[in-house]
């Protein structure tokens, strides 16, 4: 007898099978038992009757506590009623292990208690929906950029300086002297694309991020290509291609689980390139123009993100932001050099930033210049300087955080329940 996965039940419609896994829910009337049991691919209705399995079993099965492990054979049974179109009439039920009382139960829990849950709240049907869904999109990630050609490179985590600011950084012992946990892998990417064209890093990033909110983590993973040669326009052209590309992929493989995290797709339906582009400038009038409290030169927060968001039903490009408020590496806009040739990506419904980049100082004067003006230690950055003494090039690219992105693709409220084990402020177990 074949051992068969939920997902697969189809393929053994009307065969003997052998599922092998947790006891997630059941029932029973006295002679017949519904036993809903995962394997981590699905949920499926097993039922069980007493003439069948045996009065051991049976009263083995109806006492079995939630989450004990179990090995059923039994045949596949195509049933309209059932959520995933088959249900298994059991033959045989072997318990594996009898887990003990389960911490997690149907009724509602608070979110620090499920937070410290972590381990076991990920076996729950929404919770291992977001992960399949996370899957997803890295694999999105990854065929988007193969099938154009880019090569992943990837960063160090060790860095000796900040890329992002100092004010985030988490300063770690690396022997006898200070290291830094990498806040973005872009100043490596971008000797890379001088080497190989088209690159991206995709890893974990760190930032001591001293604020709770639903969006921030302190560890989270940033997918950031980029591309010699590229300017603000073709960075732009690559971040709504991009966003359009991880979208239709999970509209198409994720359907079963963004069916069971509620998520109305209808909204994510419309998000195709081109996407709606505005200036930093036109984005502060419009903010305004909603009653939210906003002046030229200050950084959008969260309100100012969802009142731009709520103007528009997709993704919206704010390009041309103030430099004062951009990081030292971008370049600023001769037209206008008191903004930088930058865009951030704002996704829609209140998800906030999805993406955030820019076209790179190329000069070496203009971006010396700005490592002193930044107080950023000129050691640390000497290789950095070396791309633009060594045939310097127009380039750029881009950071699109992962979690954020899915967050919005589940939409679910909070960054922390998508990825497995979330590092926040007040939270480093389990
Ligand atoms: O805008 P950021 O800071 O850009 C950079 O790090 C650039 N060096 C990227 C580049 O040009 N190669 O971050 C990029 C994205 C944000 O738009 C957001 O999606 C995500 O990273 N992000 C976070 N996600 C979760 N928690 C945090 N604390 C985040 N900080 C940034
Ligand atoms: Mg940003």
């Amino acid at each position: 007898m074949e051992q068969a996965y939920v997902r697969d039940l189809a393929r053994f419609a009307g065969s003997e099978v052998v599922i092998k896994g947790w006891l997630y829910n059941k029932r029973s009337s006295g002679k017949i038992l519904f036993l809903e049991i995962r394997d981590g691919t699905g949920i499926v209705q097993c039922v069980a009757q007493k003439k069948v399995v045996g009065e051991e079993s049976f009263k083995a099965a109806d006492t079995l506590p939630t989450e004990s492990s179990l090995v059923v054979e039994g045949k596949v049974r195509a049933d309209e009623r059932a959520p995933g179109g088959f249900e298994i009439d059991v033959s045989s039920i072997k318990v594996v292990h009898v887990s003990e009382e389960y911490p997690i139960t149907p009724k509602e829990h608070g979110a620090k208690f499920l937070m410290d849950h972590r381990h076991l709240w990920l076996r729950s049907r929404k919770q291992s929906a977001i992960l399949r869904v996370r899957h997803a999109v890295i694999k999105a990630i990854r065929d988007f950029f193969d099938g154009r050609g880019f090569i992943c490179t990837d960063a160090p985590i060790f860095t000796p300086a900040a890329c992002e600011g100092t004010t985030t950084l988490f300063k770690v012992e690396y022997f006898d002297q200070a290291a830094y946990l990498t806040q973005s892998g872009q100043l490596y990417a971008e000797a890379a694309a001088m080497a190989l064209g088209k690159v991206y890093t995709f890893g974990p990033t760190f930032r001591a991020e001293k604020s709770k909110t639903r969006k921030h983590l302190t560890e989270f993973w940033m997918v950031e290509p980029e591309v010699a040669w590229a300017e603000l326009e073709d960075v732009m052209k690559l971040a709504e291609d991009f966003i359009s590309y991880i979208v239709a992929f999970a509209l198409d493989r994720s359907k079963e689980d963004l069916k069971i995290l509620e998520r109305d797709t209808a909204k994510l339906e419309n998000v195709k390139a081109p996407f709606p582009r505005v200036s930093y400038a036109e984005a502060v009038a419009q903010v305004a123009g909603t009653g939210t409290e906003m002046k030229w030169g200050e950084d959008f927060g969260a309100p100012q993100e969802e009142a731009l968001a709520s103007l528009y039903d997709k993704p919206i490009i704010v390009h041309r932001w103030p430099a004062a408020i951009k990081a030292f590496y971008m370049k600023r806009d001769p037209a206008d050099p008191k903004v930088a040739l930058c865009l951030d990506v704002i996704g829609p419904e209140g998800y906030g930033e999805l993406i955030g980049g820019s076209q790179r100082e190329d000069d070496l004067a203009e971006l010396t210049k700005r490592i002193v003006a930044e107080n950023l230690p000129m050691e640390a950055f000497k290789w950095y300087l070396d791309l633009r003494r060594f045939g310097s090039v127009p380039h750029g690219g881009f950071g699109l955080g992962l979690e954020r992105t899915v967050s919005w693709i589940c939409g679910t409220k909070h960054i922390r329940q998508t990825i497995p084990f979330p590092r926040m402020l007040n939270r480093l177990t389990p």
